[in-house]
């Protein structure tokens, strides 16, 4: 007889607590930055997506309130209904033109955007073709889509064109979907040859950009560079806003038939309240900051290069990211924990990534950096993973958490 009707949810969450798989939350007590407060104490933090440094830059801030103050809080409805205002038009423009593509559409959230674009362009019959190390979201807009869904290994196009070959019915849609930077890897997807075998296939290509956008090409442009890639090329883009600009959303960029086709079907877009014309008018502000402070692209690649050499001579195994996401496989969830809390007590926030986020087997300390970090600030992490090296009694420290 059940007591509540939870008991297999209690064992379930048992489980993953033996299991250190469980996850929880840890309450942040100041503004986002290099330098963030837990528990009344100040980290150096080094596991957030806001590269550029601007999700607490006073001048988006100031654009926020502003925008508050011209439009309210809210959006009150869909895009659809009433939701949509010319301040969602000025940041679409501007999206379009920043990724150089005729059009763009914003979405809530990336996630919204990715299980959004896919399901409206595919269906039973369909196939979808996804690196196996894809973000969930680009994931579960495969599946959702009832299409006919095949993996291909990370980064292998040799593969995925094999795959592609074997497709009899020539009528049928077929995507390869790709990140543009893997989040969790911080590795760049072979755009070059993932358009080639698009275009001897007839797929088309989706890329997400997430980790990309403010952070690659020329003034932040992407990985999906206009004047490399074009339109025809990288038929549709995918970028985020809540990371390198700082702010929260999405969009998504292409020709005209893709963005109306989206507008007519795409149920992510449809079915949602708008975001806040507010935060449409600082993601504005956010982008021209992003665009003309090449500074930030500057001074990332200076501490990514710093971070690298130094991993490197204390024998740490870097993966080969040129990205501001620098992971440090470790393997076991208990020892991605062990170490995460020996950061921590150094002073250094970087939580522990474990599966299902990243393949079992491969948890990690995800390191990332912020143009907004110092050189003393990279020395302080490194000083902090040679002592969680070296301790012995890694195993025995209570763990933090993703
Ligand atoms: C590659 C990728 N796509 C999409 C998303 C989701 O974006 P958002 O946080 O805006 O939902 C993320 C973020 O976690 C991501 O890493």
């Amino acid at each position: 007889m059940h007591e509540n009707g939870f008991e297999d949810l209690e064992s379930e969450l048992k489980n993953l607590q033996l299991g250190d798989m469980y996850r929880s939350r840890r309450v942040v007590e100041s503004s986002q930055g290099p330098r963030i407060t837990l528990n009344n104490r100040e980290l150096l933090n080094f596991c957030s997506n806001d590269y550029l440094g601007l999700a607490s830059d006073k001048r988006i801030s100031e654009a926020f309130v502003k925008g508050v103050h011209r439009w309210g809080s809210g959006a009150g409805a869909s895009h659809l209904v009433c939701g949509h205002t010319s301040a969602h038009e000025e940041l679409e423009e501007a999206l379009a033109d920043h990724t150089g593509r005729p059009r763009a559409l914003l979405y809530s959230s990336g996630y919204a955007a990715n299980v959004g674009v896919i399901n409206a362009l595919l269906t039973k019959g369909d196939y979808v073709y996804e690196d196996r190390l894809n973000h969930a979201s680009l994931l579960d807009g495969g599946w959702i889509s009832r299409s006919q869904f095949e993996w291909y290994p990370h980064g292998d196009v040799n593969q995925l064109k094999q795959a592609l070959s074997t497709i009899q019915h020539n009528t049928s849609r077929k995507l390869i979907v790709t990140d543009g930077t893997f989040s969790m890897d911080g590795d760049l997807a072979p755009i070059e040859d993932l358009i080639n075998t698009a275009k001897t296939t007839g797929a088309w290509l989706m890329v997400d950009d997430a980790h990309g956008i403010g952070v690659h090409g020329s003034n932040g442009c992407g990985l999906v560079d206009p004047s490399i890639y074009t339109t025809d090329e990288v038929q549709i883009l995918v970028g985020t806003l809540g990371k390198a600009l700082g702010t929260s959303g999405a969009f998504v960029a292409g020709a005209e038939p893709l963005i109306e086709t989206l507008i007519q079907k795409s149920r992510n877009y449809i079915f949602t309240t708008a975001m806040p014309s507010a935060l449409a008018e600082a993601t504005l502000t956010s982008l021209q900051i992003a665009q003309k402070e090449n500074w930030r692209r500057m001074k990332l690649e200076t501490l990514i290069k710093t971070f690298r050499q130094g991993a490197t001579e204390l024998g740490l195994q870097l993966l080969p990211s040129s990205s501001p996401i620098q992971p440090i496989v470790v393997g076991s969830p208990e020892v991605a924990l062990a170490m995460s809390a020996s950061l921590e007590s150094s002073g250094c926030l970087c939580t522990a990534i474990r599966p299902p986020t990243v393949p079992e087997g491969t948890s990690r300390l995800r390191i990332t950096l912020m143009a907004t970090h110092t050189e003393s600030d990279v020395a302080r992490l490194l000083d902090a993973l040679e002592l969680a090296q070296s301790d012995k009694m890694l195993l025995s420290i209570d763990g933090t958490d993703h």
